[in-house]
């Protein structure tokens, strides 16, 4: 048996192209992975898809913005799949536009979508894992959050604000066997990234300097690795996966 399979990991958003991605890899790699979806007629669909590609993922539709209703799906995860040791805070939304055009609805879904499901979610499972002495907590920021990105407020202070509740709840968990870290990537081939008009597209592919998206699958692996027991001593860190696009 593969030894990952003791643990249950799950996935926010994972009807997105990222979500898919790491849920792929998690369960390649032998752990029992939930997702976590929105969209009814996505989930079906996606659904459909992993049971023709033969991966065996439960998924669980729940609003990531309400603190209540999260509470009762990792109820539910918990008692048909088990405790979960591996929390993955994907589920994330663009709302573009400039700053000074930006209503407070878009900056408001934005934040809650990004950053509060990031509260809702870790809040009901850090104790669980802090009693079972081991636990991973694994958050989807963007390089837009590290530099900026014209159009970007709401979406780069969630972002940003991500790695501030990382590096904080790293230090206050580290003793207790659970690590926390976040991943930025960069511009990734996407659903996401190719809504972006293409001429603006095209400008942001010549920035990156190894000249092509990202691919789904190479974040997928980073999350992977920080999922492994074997990452043990990294927490509070921030890796940069941009092609080189933003260096510090
Ligand atoms: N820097 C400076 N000025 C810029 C600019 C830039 N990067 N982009 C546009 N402008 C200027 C234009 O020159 C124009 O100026 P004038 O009015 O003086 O002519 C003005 O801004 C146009 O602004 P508008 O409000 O009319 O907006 P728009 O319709 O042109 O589009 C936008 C604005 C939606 C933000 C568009 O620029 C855009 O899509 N930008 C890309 C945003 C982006 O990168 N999003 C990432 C999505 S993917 C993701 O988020 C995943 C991840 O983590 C990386």
């Amino acid at each position: 048996m593969d030894k990952n399979n003791k643990y249950v990991v799950l996935v926010t958003g994972c009807t997105g192209g990222l979500g898919t991605a790491i849920c792929k890899k998690l369960y390649l790699d032998g752990y029992k992975v939930v997702g976590n979806y929105l969209s009814k007629a996505k989930g079906d669909t996606w659904n459909a898809q992993m049971q023709e590609e033969n991966f065996d993922i439960p998924i669980y539709q729940c609003d990531v913005t309400d603190f209540e209703a999260v509470g009762k799906m990792i109820v539910k995860i918990e008692e048909e799949v088990g405790g979960i040791d591996i929390l993955v805070n994907n589920a994330a939304i663009t709302k573009d536009g400039q700053f000074r055009k930006m209503t407070y609805e878009r900056w408001d879904l934005v934040l809650q979508t990004n950053l509060y499901s990031v509260f809702n979610c870790t809040r009901h499972v850090i104790n669980q894992m802090i009693e079972r002495q081991y636990g991973r907590i694994i958050n989807i920021s963007s390089v837009n959050a590290q530099r900026g990105q014209f159009g970007q407020v709401n979406y780069a202070a969630a972002k940003a604000g991500m790695h501030g509740f990382t590096k904080t709840l790293a230090i206050e968990v580290a003793s207790r066997g659970v690590t926390v870290n976040t991943v930025s990537p960069g511009y990734i081939a996407t659903d996401m990234v190719l809504a972006i008009a293409e001429d603006v597209r095209r400008k942001i592919i010549e920035s990156i300097p190894i000249g092509r998206l990202g691919g789904t699958e190479e974040i997928a692996y980073l999350v992977s690795f920080l999922a492994s027991e074997q990452a043990s001593f990294i927490t509070g860190a921030n890796y940069a996966i941009n092609g080189g696009q933003h260096m510090f």
